[in-house]
């Protein structure tokens, strides 16, 4: 049980069999106009695809208020980074500071793991980007997947743990080493 502004959520783990159906539809309905807009077209083969490949494989927890789903998330320690994947709130619950906790939750793991908290957001996804820059982050990057593009962003708070890009081209490789 949580407590997020003086109102109590339960997060449990997802169970693909009883919740993607739900999650699919929300993340759906949150991005279908940015994605046309970026690719001409909801590619719902692919869409479908890439979404259960996360949810069914990623540690995603629901978030639920008085026994329904009414968001989910993963944070995930990756090799050299922190990261929140798929989160999503339903429309009636944006604004009631639960998009703010889990940031939190995200950047104290980040701390610990002493790793930068990075993620990605759509390009044109004007309204998470700017969540995302209140909450810390800048734009550090960027993907493209062939279908939409993606700016890389990372918290301002966690730019210490990033590891300089240089490290291998300075350090001379063991063999050289030995050779000379
Ligand atoms: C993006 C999202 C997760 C944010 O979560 P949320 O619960 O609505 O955000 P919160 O209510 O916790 O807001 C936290 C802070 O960010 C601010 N904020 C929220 N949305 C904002 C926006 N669009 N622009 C600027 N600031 C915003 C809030 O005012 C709050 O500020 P405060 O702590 O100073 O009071 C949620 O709106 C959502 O699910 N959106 C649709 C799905 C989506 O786009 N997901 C991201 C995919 S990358």
């Amino acid at each position: 049980m949580i407590t997020v502004r003086d109102k109590e959520f339960d997060l449990r783990p997802a169970d693909p069999k009883k919740d993607l159906d739900w999650a699919y539809g929300l993340f759906k309905q949150s991005l279908h106009d940015f994605v046309e807009e970026l690719a001409g077209a909801w590619p719902e083969t692919g869409a479908y695809e890439f979404f259960s490949e996360g949810f069914c494989h990623m540690p995603i927890k629901m978030l639920m208020h008085d026994g329904d789903p009414i968001g989910f998330f993963g944070i995930m320690e990756e090799e050299k980074r922190v990261t929140v994947q798929r989160m999503y709130l339903a429309p009636a619950w944006r604004g009631a500071g639960l998009g703010g906790w889990i940031i939190g939750e995200t950047l104290k793991v980040a701390h610990r793991a002493q790793k930068p908290f990075e993620t990605e957001v759509l390009v044109n996804n004007k309204p998470a980007m700017a969540f995302y820059e209140h909450m810390g982050f800048a734009i550090v990057g960027a993907d493209d997947d062939g279908l939409v593009k993606l700016h890389v962003i990372r918290h301002r708070d966690t730019e210490s743990y990033v590891l300089p890009r240089n490290i291998s081209s300075q350090s001379a490789p063991v063999g050289d080493i030995f050779d000379r």
